[in-house]
């Protein structure tokens, strides 16, 4: 089977590596060029521009950053709207909000592709592990076609329905984590300023009823203050506004995932968007000296 494709980010790269080792003969591109090169190496061809890897590839598949990425590999001159037409399939997997997604089906559509949106939840090592959980919405058939290259890249593929339903899917589960991500932060300054030993706060989570995978994988090092990036926190940000303007279309109120918002904004301005989103830890960690012990 042969697949384009586009944004080798830390995601990208690593579920386009997985198709490569599986066997596809995968065509990547990515903005910056040069990131190609190690992909290239590992067997993959690359592409010039989004038009030219469509223009070879019957499926081409896209992990961008945000909605602004998503669109302009579509529209931009060399854009996967000169080549898309009858017969290929675009599957953007990048988390985006419904508005982008439905944009993108309209004018995809509108030249005789087919569309499938299929954001995924699981960060850099399900990436790398082909464990994601993949949150597909559109073209039935085209899921259908491509389920071989989910089953690579991910352990669950669900299929949503309309296009929309797999984006906000996404912001829900995001938006979720986002919020849960500042609350255990705050447990965690919280334990320290009480005089509490936070590793054994970790002790006490992972053994009961709020045990799971990212308190238990990113506790210990956001006790170091050490924030590896796996989910860059810029992105997490960009879930939250996208969640919250979803909140907003369905007029549900949010208090909880609007703070955790402005937690993240704040670490934004601190110059911590591109450290993993764990970071926002330091937005609540009392300074050193500063516990008023
Ligand atoms: N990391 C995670 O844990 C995780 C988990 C689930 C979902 N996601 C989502 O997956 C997507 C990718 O995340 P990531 O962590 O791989 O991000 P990343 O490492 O920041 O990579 C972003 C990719 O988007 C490209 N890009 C950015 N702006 C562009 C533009 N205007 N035109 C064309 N390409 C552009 C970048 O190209 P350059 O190399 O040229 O900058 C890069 O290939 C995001 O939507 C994110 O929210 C991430």
């Amino acid at each position: 089977m042969e697949v384009g494709f586009l944004g080798l980010g830390i995601m990208g790269k690593a579920m386009s590596l997985n198709l490569i080792k599986s066997g596809f003969k995968v065509t990547v591109w990515n903005r910056t060029l040069s990131k190609c090169e190690e992909l290239a190496k590992l067997g993959a061809s690359v592409g010039e521009t989004p038009a030219a890897v469509v223009e070879k590839c019957k499926y081409t598949i896209a992990m961008l950053s945000d909605p602004s990425a998503a669109l302009s590999v579509i529209f931009d001159k060399g854009g996967v709207l000169e080549q898309i037409c009858p017969g290929k399939g675009y599957i953007d997997m990048s988390t985006v909000d419904a508005s982008t997604t439905s944009k993108i089906n309209e004018v995809v559509s509108a030249k005789g592709g087919r569309f499938l949106e299929a954001p995924v939840s699981g960060s850099k090592k399900p990436a790398e592990d082909g464990q994601l959980i993949i949150l597909a919405a559109g073209d039935k058939e085209l899921y259908e076609e491509i389920i071989p290259a989910f089953d690579v890249m991910g352990k669950k593929s669900f299929y949503l329905g309309q296009v929309g339903n797999g984006a906000n899917m996404k912001l829900v589960v995001n938006m979720i984590m986002g919020s849960m991500m500042n609350a255990f932060s705050e447990g965690l300054v919280l334990a320290d300023g009480s005089g509490l030993n936070q590793n054994t706060l970790l002790d006490v989570l992972a053994l009961g009823g709020m045990a799971n995978p990212m308190f238990a994988q990113k506790g210990p090092a956001m006790i170091q203050r050490s924030y590896p990036t796996a989910f860059p926190l810029k992105h997490q940000q960009k879930d939250m506004r996208l969640a919250i303007a979803l909140g907003d279309q369905a007029n549900v109120s949010m208090p909880i995932a609007a703070a955790a918002n402005e937690a993240f904004k704040k670490a934004k301005g601190m110059g911590l968007g591109d450290h993993d989103f764990s970071a926002v830890h330091e937005v609540v960690k009392i300074p050193e000296n500063a516990s008023g012990k």
